[in-house]
């Protein structure tokens, strides 16, 4: 079957300092608490993975993965808010754990507020488990959103 020009074009590859700008604006549609471009910049000199996902030379996707003494934690993952449900987050998701295997974590973690529903169920289709709460973790009224912590083994 004849690949569809979308799947042609869509390019996955290392984010770039020239790509901050545009990832913050990203960043600010994509949650209440947006990181600032200046964090995402450490994460670069630290030499964590981030990566994008382009079409067009249109940023669509990014992620951000630390791996550290066997562990792999997402740090950040972020769909343009129109292209969401098109299997974007899914794509980078896959990359990330490509690359914590490669780099022979055991264990991806992440942390995801209890109310985002979407990415609770993303992570669950890609065979993540709740192994805890960070209760008060966002900051907010009310005392804060509880954070999920979830994890999944990457080698069973
Ligand atoms: C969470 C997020 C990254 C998901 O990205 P996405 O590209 O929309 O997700 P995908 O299209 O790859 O969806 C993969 C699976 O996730 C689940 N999912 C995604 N969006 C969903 C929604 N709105 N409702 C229910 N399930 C959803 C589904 O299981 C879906 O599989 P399916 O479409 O076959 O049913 C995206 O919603 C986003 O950027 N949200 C804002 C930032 C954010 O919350 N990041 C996560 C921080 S922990």
């Amino acid at each position: 079957m004849a690949a569809t020009p979308e799947k042609i074009t869509l390019q996955l590859r290392k984010m770039q300092e020239v790509d901050l700008s545009e990832i913050a604006q990203i960043e600010q549609s994509g949650f209440p608490d947006p990181w600032p471009e200046r964090s995402f910049q450490d994460c670069l000199h630290l030499g964590y993975d981030c990566r994008v996902l382009e079409q067009n030379f249109v940023i669509q996707a990014y992620g951000i993965m630390v791996v550290e003494n066997g562990d792999a934690h997402i740090l950040n993952l972020c769909v343009r808010s129109e292209l969401r449900r098109k299997g974007r987050g899914r794509i980078i998701m896959d990359h990330l754990l490509d690359l914590a295997r490669a780099g022979e974590a055991n264990t991806m973690f992440l942390e995801v507020r209890s109310s985002n529903l979407p990415a609770i169920q993303l992570y669950e289709s890609m065979g993540f488990s709740q192994i805890g709460v960070r209760r008060g973790y966002y900051p907010g009224s009310e005392g804060g959103e509880d954070a999920i912590v979830m994890a999944l083994h990457l080698f069973s």
